[in-house]
């Protein structure tokens, strides 16, 4: 079997090296890739959204299964275009452009919770023509207020407003200076929900889904959960309050409404789901859907899972998922990502990465912004390099994650040094 992945995220790399120890795959290429994807993979100097040059690369290298590792070749269709090519014959795992709307789409999602009865806060959609009744809306709420731009815009369209004010200038902003473009035309507005935030992942071949690890990710820049939001800044897998029966009760209130009322809606879910749920005082609610695993959440979710992966894909393919007997390590796996300084606002790249001699126990580095210059790695991008590490409690797997951190060395480097903590006060 030959695999083309999407991406030159820590999340492609995951899956890459994941993908790579298969027994049934005999090449496997990354698009674009970074350095880190390279030591697993063949690079393949192609961009994600150019859909023509994606089908001719697979169409050469007879290409059976592509996965894109991020929502936007998804949400614009690349499915259905590979789907439609003459004489190939690719297994995409990912949904086409209609199931996509479930990330592509936040009024989308809301609609289709309601629709079937899944657990979520409940909202109201407006455009610029309904502005004043939005308003009125708000009015009918208390602080904090959730406003979310409809589309696509790179984990920005979201804002929590503290006053009816800032709410008001904010759909200002969203709806009549479309903030967001195209994406802030609608505005959903949504009650806040509090409690500790976490997401579970569901693979499905249309018919049958597998239920991998669920994992809580940490988004803010800032120690203790402050400052600016990044793509993330760690990860914890699992998650101390995910016990057999509360996953069952997810399962029962969300996962199989989720892909039964795609069922009904005639448009069968192929690809990762990623559940964003809270845990409303013990009861689970989707924050949001998205359509592909998340990032850094596959850095602890794929080191946990032991089946071989390659073996999954071909089953995928033939929509056999539901003969997978899903294998998970039961140590706990954590990520810290070192980031260039500056990160989420403006940083440089281009640091030489150094990387010191280290006695790696049950840790494995995992390549975000890399580059490959001659025979250094470069920095490439704002998240840098995540260490994923193995451990029998979560300060286990923490201090190996850090010992890894602490082997490797750039300018400016920085990094979160309390990714787990708030865990270690759950009770398990
Ligand atoms: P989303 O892009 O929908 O995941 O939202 C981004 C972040 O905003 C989430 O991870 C939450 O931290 C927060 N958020 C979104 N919706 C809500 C809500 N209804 N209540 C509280 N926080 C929310
Ligand atoms: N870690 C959040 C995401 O991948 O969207």
């Amino acid at each position: 079997m030959n695999v083309l992945i999407l991406g030159s995220g820590g999340r492609e790399h995951v899956l890459a090296w994941k993908t790579a120890q298969s027994s049934v795959v005999q090449n496997l290429f990354v698009a674009p890739g970074n350095a880190g994807t390279a030591q697993v993979a063949k690079n393949v100097d192609l961009s994600v959204m150019d859909f023509d040059s994606v089908a001719s690369f697979c169409k050469s290298n007879a290409i059976d299964v592509l996965i894109p590792g991020s929502e936007d070749p998804l949400v614009a269709g690349i499915t259905d275009f590979i789907d439609a090519q003459d004489g190939l014959d690719v297994f995409v795992l990912g949904p086409n452009k209609a199931a996509a709307q479930l990330e592509g789409s936040k009024d989308y999602a809301k609609a289709f919770m309601i629709e079937n009865d899944i657990p979520t806060a409940q909202y109201g959609t407006f455009t610029a023509d309904t502005i004043q009744e939005a308003k009125a809306y708000l009015r009918t709420k208390n602080a904090p207020y959730v406003l979310k731009a409809d589309g696509l815009a790179a984990g920005k369209g979201v804002v929590i407003s503290e006053s009816l004010e800032h709410a008001d200038e904010t759909l200002d902003d969203m709806l009549l200076d479309k903030k967001f473009g195209d994406a802030s035309s609608q505005v959903v507005i949504e009650d806040f929900l509090s409690g500790v935030e976490f997401s579970i992942f569901a693979l499905s071949d249309g018919e049958n889904y597998i239920i991998l690890p669920e994992a809580k990710d940490y988004k803010r820049i800032g120690e203790n959960d402050t400052g600016l939001n990044t793509g993330g800044m760690g990860a914890v897998s699992p998650v101390p309050f995910m016990t057999d029966e509360y996953l069952s009760q997810v399962e029962k209130e969300i996962i199989t409404p989720t892909f039964e009322g795609l069922k009904n809606r005639n448009m069968p879910f192929v690809g990762f789901v990623f559940f964003g749920l809270i845990n409303d005082n013990g009861s689970p609610k989707v924050i949001e859907y998205n359509v592909r695993m998340g990032d850094p959440e596959t850095e602890v979710v794929f080191p946990r899972l032991k089946n071989d992966f390659g073996k999954i894909l071909k089953l995928a393919s033939n929509k056999r998922l539901n003969e997978v007997n899903v294998q998970v390590d039961d140590r706990v796996c954590t990520t810290v990502f070192a980031v260039s300084g500056g990160y989420p606002e403006s940083y440089t790249t281009g640091a030489k990465i150094e990387f010191r001699p280290h006695q790696a126990n049950d840790s494995v580095v995992f390549h975000a912004g890399t580059k490959i210059d001659d025979n250094d790695i470069l920095t490439n991008g704002g998240r840098v390099i995540a260490v994923s590490a193995f451990g029998e409690n979560i300060q286990d797997a923490l201090s190996k994650s850090y010992d890894g951190i602490g082997h490797i060395a750039f300018d400016k480097m920085y990094y979160r040094k309390d990714i787990g903590q708030d865990l270690l006060t759950l009770s398990k």
